[in-house]
């Protein structure tokens, strides 16, 4: 099946980057936000990233325009009645996300494929409450969308084929190298993700060693781009707590369950960079 027009449900940190690189490859997008006040806020933000791009010689002034000419706004599900592909990426709750999963079912065509960014739950509870279980499947970009090379895709219990086929040939399209994983918690990427940040907070937790040499451990001693710590900070450790314990929730498995420090640093407001202290502190960024 060929995909032409696609549609981002959620227009935040990932729905944004996520409709960014889908018109940046080619594709009419509609993405869809929740709230009439902050119309044209997810463009706003494409709009920043295109330009530092454009600023930085990565892309050409006609690119960008021709990106943004791709892409529009809105703050109805209905306006994706014509979508081949359509990415949900609102917040990590099921609850949520089953309602909008109902929901797209109710208006998109029959031969839309849903697919859903979810960091680790169950793309099959998602699924089932659609009437068509064999067009779900998940695609979990990792951010920033725009920059990392991977698309880790999550086959559902009930992902068909042929919708396999196809959400692993518009992944390619994007420019990314395809993963794909069984809809387990976490899938690939978190289930190791959060197993070696948990272990990384427990060592600080345990004052075996401090943040820095807990992340050097990782960054010189197998060359991660980035300790845990510090990673943790930069994805926001309210994100980070959230995923862990939803995949403790869905597995049981003690690896995933948030550590006593992460609930420490949340009670008190350190959320990571994003509020200029986590397990480092940060000066003030723009
Ligand atoms: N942040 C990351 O690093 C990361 C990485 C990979 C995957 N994810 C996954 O991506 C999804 C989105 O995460 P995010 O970090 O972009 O969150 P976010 O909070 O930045 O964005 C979510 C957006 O969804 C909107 N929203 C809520 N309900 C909605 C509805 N009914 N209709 C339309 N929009 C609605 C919110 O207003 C918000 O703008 C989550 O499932 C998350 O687990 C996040």
């Amino acid at each position: 099946m060929e995909i032409k027009r696609v549609g981002v449900v959620g227009r935040g940190f990932m729905g944004a980057g996520i409709a960014q690189v889908c018109a940046q490859s080619g594709y009419e997008v509609v993405v869809v936000g929740r709230r009439k006040q902050s119309l044209n806020k997810g463009i706003a933000t494409i709009e920043y990233y295109l330009s530092r791009d454009v600023e930085k010689g990565r892309i050409s002034q006609q690119d960008k325009d021709s990106t943004l000419a791709r892409i529009k706004e809105s703050i109805t599900q209905e306006d994706l009645n014509d979508r081949d592909l359509v990415i949900e990426s609102v917040p990590e709750d099921m609850e949520l996300k089953k309602k909008v999963f109902a929901e797209l079912d109710r208006i998109c065509p029959g031969h839309t494929i849903l697919c859903s960014n979810t960091s680790c739950l169950s793309v099959t509870e998602l699924a089932r409450v659609t009437s068509r279980p064999d067009r779900v499947s998940g695609t979990h970009f990792l951010s920033p969308v725009p920059r990392s090379k991977l698309l880790e895709i999550v086959r559902a219990d009930t992902t068909s084929e042929n919708t396999l086929a196809t959400v692993k040939e518009f992944g390619r399209s994007l420019g990314k190298e395809i993963l794909v994983a069984k809809d387990t918690p976490g899938f690939i990427f978190n289930y190791l993700l959060i197993a070696l940040t948990g272990a990384a907070m427990r060592l600080l937790e345990n004052g075996v060693a401090s943040a820095e040499d807990i992340d050097k451990s990782m960054t010189l001693g197998l060359g991660h781009p980035i300790g845990p710590l510090a990673l943790a900070d930069f994805n926001g450790l309210d994100v980070g707590y959230m995923v862990a314990n939803a995949m403790y929730e869905r597995s049981k498995d003690p690896r995933f369950a948030p550590s006593a420090i992460l609930k420490e640093m949340l009670d008190s407001g350190r959320l990571g960079r994003k509020t200029g202290e986590g397990f480092y502190k940060y000066k003030e960024e723009k």
